[in-house]
């Protein structure tokens, strides 16, 4: 797939089929994180958490479900991984930046190679001052959780999208 093709394809995917992803697959995607540009090179100020554990996804969800205020809220939309970028918190705001490009760069090979996916704030957002659960997400000391991105085969294949110019207003000054 062409990368103009994988932008255009790429879209947020809030329903999974209940199969994990290969670790071929997940492997691709890690890469492609570590490939995305990050501020000032400083690749140690981030850390990934690979999470596949159905019983630690669950209580991430259900904390998104509380902080949402519906139980039938799940954030999570039932998929099989979620990749926790987690970034130094003594500068949260270029931690976040970081964070950001990591996980469109995953998003984007994750539709190249077949794979649903969806940015996670909110979620995140939610437990971010849980100690029990950024425990057992391996958060390290003065890391903060930024962003996640699920994984999963899509439930329904994304359509090719017309790439346009008019959602973000643009002006020129030339
Ligand atoms: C910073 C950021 C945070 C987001 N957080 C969430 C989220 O918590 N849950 C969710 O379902 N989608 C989330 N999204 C996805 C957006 O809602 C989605 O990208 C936007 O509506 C455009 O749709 P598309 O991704 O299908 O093109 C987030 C996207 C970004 C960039």
């Amino acid at each position: 797939m062409k990368t103009k093709e994988a932008v255009a394809r790429r879209c947020s995917c809030r329903a999974y089929k209940p199969y994990q992803i290969s670790e071929k697959e997940l492997n691709i995607v890690l890469q492609c994180g570590n490939a995305a540009p990050v501020g000032m090179g400083k690749f140690e100020t981030l850390k990934f958490t690979v999470i596949q554990n159905r019983e630690l996804l669950d209580k991430i969800d259900a904390e998104g479900s509380k902080f949402f205020g519906d139980p039938n809220v799940h954030p999570l939309y039932g998929a099989p991984t979620l990749i926790l970028v987690s970034g130094k918190a003594d500068d949260v705001e270029l931690s976040m930046c970081n964070a950001s490009c990591v996980v469109e760069n995953m998003a984007i090979t994750a539709t190249d190679i077949g794979l649903g996916s969806c940015y996670i704030r909110g979620n995140i957002k939610a437990i971010t001052y849980n100690k029990e659960l950024c425990e057992a997400m391996k958060v390290p000391e003065g890391f903060v959780p930024c962003a996640g991105i699920i994984l999963g085969y899509p439930v329904k294949e994304p359509e090719e999208r017309e790439l346009t110019m008019d959602k973000i207003q643009v002006e020129y000054v030339r």
